[in-house]
């Protein structure tokens, strides 16, 4: 059965390109995008050189402009520098201000409070600010949502006892959502032995129990957000001595959705709601005219590196057998992928945010 789902938006990408374009380009990433189904994607700012400063976020800004296949949006990253005072000029330009508060990939971590602080005190309410907090760092920056009242995302949630964090937040009133990805929902350490590097990520692997909450809190309402986390890194980096964190997500994401409601344990409603209609009302985005995913519901496929668009090649979920196939991606009237090609060029992306919209 052919259903049409409206407008998915990713906002949790790392799309590399620039000085990491050995991984990965905006333009293969977006094209990752677009045969997975999305409209829509948002890049992370930790790809050298870091999104930290008005003219880095001019360089990025000026290279997906030209090179994306799908709409997008890009973070502003939070540093270490003293430099406040020139986020306020670039918020115009983003989908947020992204805050890195545990270590992962690259070297954008506050890992103190004052620095976080001071951040939070200067954003300017407009925009939401995205963070990567773990386990008690939950807490530190629930004190800075609740100092501030600033709109907070939190992504990647991974355990149950974040979960009940958010849930605890949420209903003292905080102007806070959840997001998480598909690898949590879908692996467990359990899984570590067998897929090696591939299931290295931050946040990691968690338990059966964590699994289990998470999709409780799917359920449940407290995550608004299924994310990909998309992060490729080459098979030579992911084979090496010292594996990068991060795994590719964005061909992964809806279909593993689909497979759940093909299981019973989601609704299409609410793979709609968690992909779609979510993620467009947290960052304020209407669905342009034209603009929707035809998916086959009954279509049973393996996941296969063969079939991947993502330049990394790889994926964590190879053999798995989903139900669910994309067939159609159409942005603003224009058929971007028809279920094997990319069908625009690069450039037809554009900017969901700021001046260039
Ligand atoms: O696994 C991850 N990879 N987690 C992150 O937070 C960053 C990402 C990356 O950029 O590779
Ligand atoms: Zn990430």
């Amino acid at each position: 059965m052919l259903v049409r789902l409206p407008g998915l938006v990713d906002p949790h990408t790392h799309l590399r390109d620039l000085e990491w374009s050995h991984k990965a380009t905006f333009t293969s990433e977006t094209a990752a995008a677009v045969a997975g189904g999305y409209w829509a994607v948002f890049d992370m700012p930790n790809t050298p050189p870091a999104t930290t400063s008005r003219s880095a976020l001019d360089t990025k800004l000026a290279a997906i402009g030209q090179t994306a296949v799908c709409d997008w949006g890009v973070y502003a990253g939070a540093s270490q520098a003293d430099n406040t005072a020139e986020y306020a000029a670039m918020a115009g330009d983003v989908c947020g201000l992204k805050i890195f508060n545990n270590s992962t990939t690259g070297s954008l971590l506050l890992a103190d409070q004052p620095t976080r602080d001071h951040h939070y005190a200067a954003w300017p309410d407009t925009k939401l600010i995205a963070v990567h907090a773990e386990e008690d760092t939950v807490l530190d920056i629930l004190a800075l949502v609740r100092k501030y009242r600033k709109r907070t995302h939190f992504l990647h949630i991974s355990t149950a006892r974040e979960i009940q964090y958010l849930q605890a937040a949420r209903e003292e009133g905080l102007p806070v959502t959840v997001g998480v990805c598909p690898h949590h929902l879908y692996l467990t350490q359990a899984d570590e032995a067998a897929l090696g590097a591939f299931a290295i990520m931050k946040p990691g692997l968690k338990t059966a129990a964590d699994r289990d909450a998470l999709w409780q809190a799917i359920a449940s309402g407290v995550v608004d957000v299924v994310e990909s986390d998309h992060a490729p890194h080459t098979l030579q980096e992911k084979q090496s001595d010292n594996p990068p964190y991060g795994v590719p997500g964005l061909e992964t994401t809806l279909p593993l959705l689909l497979l759940a409601v093909s299981e019973g344990r989601l609704t299409l409603e609410r793979v709609i709601e968690l992909v779609a209609t979510n993620p467009r009302r947290i960052w304020g985005l209407a669905c342009p005219p034209d603009t929707y995913t035809l998916v086959d519901l009954n279509a049973a496929y393996t996941i296969e590196r063969a079939g991947l668009f993502t330049a990394c090649g790889w994926s964590p979920f190879e053999g798995l057998r989903v139900t669910g196939r994309i067939r159609e991606t159409w942005i603003r009237g224009c058929k971007a992928f028809d279920g094997e090609q990319v069908l625009v060029e690069p450039g037809f992306g554009r900017n969901l945010f700021g001046t260039s919209a």
